[in-house]
């Protein structure tokens, strides 16, 4: 069934909290209302958007906004160590994981709490503690928004990279994700390499996927708002890769700075960089940094889209001047 509404208010649909409007508002519920819809859109401004997570909106939307209610879990294949479990991208992400956790299934429960829906985790490649959704994906199942044919990108095709795939990149706006095919474990090959998850787990009373699910929730719920009662979008920034020899040269000046291993070079920690600028002792009238994860930029009351870029561009240009680093929102901006 496709629900069609217009000048529709999207406060419900950003985490932030910015209260905007959007001309039109399309949601969808089957493969069969997008292949309707598609090929209407070409000369129309149009966004997909999942749980509004990671929107930062600067203003109304003059177009269509295009929303997944797709739903339904099923398992499609499975060995003796695996399960492929196909989804709906309109499911919220963690009542997904809880489906899982709660069924024995393994793999997805680093990634609890985390706000938004399956679609979105794919075009994202959420992560958290160790684990990025792109680990477990096996395949996404897309739809074209041009001509209604369905496309499946396996893992490979996805070019899954930290907070990045091809639905970011060359394939942006082109499709609409219908369904995401996970590869969950049946027995336990736990992630516990991010602080102290394990002793985490001990004390709760043992290693297991539920208890890792535990563990995590009240570690997210220490660090991080909850968008019901603070609007934010989670991470504002990415975490930013530098060489080697800027690492060390940092290091040199800041012994303190956390650092971590990466594809091409060192990833420091933006929420610490932000922090040693000071930003949470400082804040603008209506933008902040959240008091326990400087990462966070939060709405203080009334933010607009503009306000909050104001704030980041400081943010930005603070962590340039004391430690010589770029960092990138990792938020999506629309104009
Ligand atoms: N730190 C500070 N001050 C702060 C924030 C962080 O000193 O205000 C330090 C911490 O003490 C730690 C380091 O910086 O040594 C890293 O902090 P944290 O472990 O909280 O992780 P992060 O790198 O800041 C990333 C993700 C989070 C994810 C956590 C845990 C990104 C952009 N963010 O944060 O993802 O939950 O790791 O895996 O990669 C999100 O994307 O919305 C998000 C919350």
């Amino acid at each position: 069934m496709i629900k069609h509404s217009t000048d529709y208010s999207l406060l419900p649909h950003n985490t932030f909290g910015i209260d905007v409007k959007a001309a039109h508002f399309v949601e969808f519920s089957s493969v069969e209302d997008i292949k309707a819809i598609a090929g209407r859109l070409d000369s129309v401004r149009h966004l997909v958007i999942g749980g509004g997570s990671n929107l930062l909106f600067m203003g109304d939307f003059d177009g269509v906004i295009l929303h997944s209610a797709i739903n339904g879990v099923e398992v499609v294949a499975e060995d003796d160590d695996t399960l492929l479990v196909r989804a709906g991208s309109g499911i919220n992400w963690d009542e997904f994981v809880a489906y899982t956790v709660e069924r024995g299934w393994q793999g997805l429960e680093n990634l609890s709490a985390i706000p938004g829906e399956v679609g979105a985790s794919a075009v994202q490649n959420v992560g958290a503690y160790g684990v990025e959704a792109g680990d477990l994906i096996e395949r996404v199942e897309c739809i074209s928004l041009s001509d209604g044919s369905e496309k499946v990108f396996t893992k490979e095709d996805c070019r899954f990279a930290y907070r990045h795939s091809v639905f970011k990149a060359e394939e942006k706006g082109k499709y609409v994700v219908a369904h995401v095919v996970f590869r969950l474990n049946k027995v336990g090959n736990y992630v516990l390499t991010y602080g102290n998850l394990k002793e985490q787990c001990n004390a709760l009373g043992g290693v297991n996927a539920a208890n890792i699910r535990k563990a995590v929730c009240e570690t997210r719920a220490a660090k991080l708002p909850d968008p019901a009662e603070i609007g934010s979008a989670g991470s504002f920034f990415m975490n930013p890769v530098v060489e080697a020899s800027v690492a060390e040269e940092l290091k040199s000046r800041f012994p303190a700075m956390p650092t971590y291993a990466a594809p091409g070079g060192v990833k420091l920690s933006a929420g610490w960089l932000i922090d040693q600028c000071g930003w949470k002792e400082r804040s603008s009238a209506t933008v902040g940094v959240y008091r326990n994860q400087a990462l966070v930029v939060v709405n203080l009351g009334d933010a607009t889209g503009a306000d909050v870029l104001a704030f980041a561009a400081q943010v930005q240009a603070s962590v340039k001047e004391k430690f010589g680093v770029d960092i990138h929102p990792e938020v999506n901006v629309i104009d």
